[in-house]
């Protein structure tokens, strides 16, 4: 491969002390969480940032997640109310993220929240984001780690593929577990479905009512290279079909029909569909209930 290629590190001790050097020195690196990989950098060091958004090619207008180690460390940046809090204890660390009012003494960079009154922020539970957090003490704003549009990262070879020249760094702790990305919450609506499904939090989806409203839920995202087909009961010519349940496929998302394990299968499957020599990629139907809402959000935009 090309020599711009970043460095791909295993997890360890010595792979979160280089990437914490490198978040001081203002560079991003590309880490896991127990979503999908995100791209980290010191979100007080706007210069930092906005080579985040410089590495994806991301629109400024597209505000970051804040990752920070405890409740206690986003009370410093975000104004928590009542079911903002209750939420937090119940579901972090984990895939929940939370749209609060931004402490503006907080020192967060602009950049991060594009210009917002509020911040999307949340407590990771993955080993790897934790250590980075705990090793750099700064909070982390990390979108996830492919160019922007492209389908999220869910191995270390995503990253690798989608951001080759752009990054420096890519700590490889293996697939990440939920496979599909958090969870995002305002007040009483999910912005973004994701693992914790509307039955878990007791939350009812935001119904899209022609605004954006998580400015990054744009209509095309997650797009795959080639055209996608939904709710697939057969290949037709040329497809790469991407099963689920009784349907087999070219590869399944999961043979027994697990939504969970569809999610984590996810990304990967239309990573590689992309690869594929197929002219086009099609997917079974998957039930629209648990994480299955989320899988499907994902699907309906890698087709659009
Ligand atoms: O699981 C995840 O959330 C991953 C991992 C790396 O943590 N991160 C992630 O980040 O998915 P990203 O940048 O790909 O998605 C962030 C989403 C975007 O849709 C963005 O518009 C929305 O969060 N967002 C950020 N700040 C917001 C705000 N103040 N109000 C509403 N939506 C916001
Ligand atoms: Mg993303």
């Amino acid at each position: 491969m090309s020599p711009t290629n970043p460095r791909t590190l295993p997890y360890g001790m010595a792979a979160i002390a280089e990437a914490a050097a490198l978040i001081r020195a203002g560079e991003c690196v590309a880490i896991p969480t127990e979503t999908v990989y995100g791209l980290a950098a010191d979100a007080t060091d706007s210069r930092a940032v906005a080579g985040i958004y410089a590495a994806k090619g991301r629109p400024s207008f597209n505000p970051l997640i804040v990752h920070v180690p405890s409740l206690a460390a986003a009370e410093r940046i975000a104004v928590f109310d009542d079911r903002a809090r209750d939420l937090a204890m119940r579901f972090w660390p984990g895939p929940l993220t939370l749209v609060l009012p931004v402490r503006p003494d907080a020192g967060i960079a602009s950049l991060v929240t594009a210009g917002l009154d509020t911040i999307a922020i949340r407590v990771p539970r993955h080993r790897a984001m934790q250590a980075l957090l705990a090793a750099t003490g700064k909070p982390l704003a990390a979108p996830s780690a492919n160019a922007s549009g492209g389908i999220s990262p869910t191995r270390a070879e995503h990253v690798v593929r989608s951001l080759a020249g752009r990054i420096p760094l890519v700590i490889d702790d293996g697939a990440t577990p939920a496979g599909v990305e958090s969870t995002i919450v305002m007040g009483e609506r999910i912005l973004r479905p994701g693992p914790l499904g509307a039955e878990d939090l007791g939350l009812a989806i935001a119904v899209p009512d022609g605004r954006i409203t998580a400015p990054g839920q744009l209509d095309s995202h997650y797009a795959p290279s080639k055209p996608v087909r939904l709710n697939a009961a057969e290949a037709k010519d040329g497809e790469y079909l991407i099963g689920f349940g009784a349907i087999a496929g070219a590869e399944t998302l999961s043979a027994g029909g697990d939504l969970t394990e569809a999610a984590a299968n996810l990304f990967d499957a239309l990573h590689r569909a992309d690869a594929s020599g197929a002219r086009a990629i099609a997917v079974a139907p998957i039930p629209e209930s648990g994480i299955g809402v989320a899988i499907n959000d994902r699907l309906r935009r890698a087709a659009h």
